[in-house]
């Protein structure tokens, strides 16, 4: 008796050891195929962020804080929602240098109409042209290092109200 106990148990945990090694080759196999799409998304997509900024007749951005991953690329889209035409309510979206001097920068910026409100300078990463209302663009590039940036509106006189921080995580 104490014999045929001895081997139900041993039966049993033979059959439980074998449903467990199942189990984990299925998990395993999941897992693997799991890693693999993630992958191959990291190579088309997940990379590339996606940001949205809006910017309206009464001066402003919807966003004061924009968050990016180190080494990622950035996707941005600029949308000028309002109504009022490029001459009079123009927004653009610039993104500056660490220390760029901002006053400085809008200054010179006043002066650059020709092209678009975007001054002859190194402190600039990365701009989207300028907008008039119901107008919309979309620019791509490399987030910079790791830091806080300041990002404007070069129009004239915008950047009091148009401004905000992209933070690079
Ligand atoms: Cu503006």
């Amino acid at each position: 008796m104490k014999y045929s106990i001895l081997s139900l148990i041993l039966a049993t945990l033979f059959i439980v050891g074998c449903n467990n090694a199942k189990e984990s080759s299925t998990q395993k196999k999941v897992n693997t195929s799991k890693k693999t799409t993630v992958s191959t998304i990291d190579k088309t997509d997940t990379d590339v962020v996606k940001l949205i900024i809006n910017s309206n007749d009464q001066m402003q951005y919807d966003k004061k804080v924009l968050k990016v991953k180190t080494g990622s690329k950035v996707q941005l889209t600029l949308n000028h929602t309002g109504k009022m035409p490029k001459d009079m309510m123009g927004h653009n979206w610039v993104l500056l240098k660490k220390d760029t001097d901002i006053a400085a920068f809008a200054t010179k910026s006043m002066a650059a109409k020709a092209t678009d409100y975007i001054p002859d300078s190194d402190a600039v990463i990365a701009h989207t042209k300028t907008l008039g209302g119901g107008e919309s663009t979309t620019i791509t590039f490399d987030a910079p290092e790791k830091g806080e940036y300041d990002f404007i509106c070069s129009f004239p006189a915008h950047y009091a109200l148009m401004k905000g921080k992209f933070i690079v995580e």
